[in-house]
């Protein structure tokens, strides 16, 4: 019997999307707005999704204060108030966009989670546009 349990997080960044070789008509024409040179910031929303079984012992999956503990650490210190582009080593040769910065949150909170839970990274950079990551 397998359960889902859910833990909602949150960073603001700032970012730029652009291809270094493409001018900036063609830059501007492909990321739009997020293609400014000069940068600006998302507030990203976050949802981190673990699914396994719960233990019988103590009737959870996991302990919120550990996967609290582990987003905390992995995300929010290493991405929150960053300028992505700049400071943070991964989009310094890809494009912080929301699917990179998903497969980024998905594979620095999985190396710290037991392996026997399925992982889901959901993000938000605006209240409209989500992407959604599961490891495959
Ligand atoms: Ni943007």
């Amino acid at each position: 019997m397998k359960i889902t349990v859910n833990r909602k997080a949150h960073f603001n960044a700032a970012h730029r999307l652009h291809v270094h070789n493409w001018n900036d008509e063609q830059n501007t024409d492909v990321f739009g707005k997020c293609s400014n040179p000069l940068f600006h910031g998302h507030n990203y929303e976050l949802i981190v999704s673990v699914t396994g079984e719960v233990d019988p012992e103590t009737g959870f999956l996991l302990n919120l204060d550990i996967l609290k503990k582990i987003i905390k650490d992995e995300v929010e210190d290493y991405l929150d108030h960053k300028n992505l582009n700049l400071e943070v080593d991964e989009f310094k040769t890809i494009n912080p966009t929301a699917e990179n910065i998903s497969i980024v949150i998905w594979n620095r909170i999985r190396r710290k989670l037991n392996p026997d839970f399925k992982l889901k990274v959901t993000l938000y950079e605006t209240p409209r546009n989500f992407v959604e990551y599961w490891g495959e």
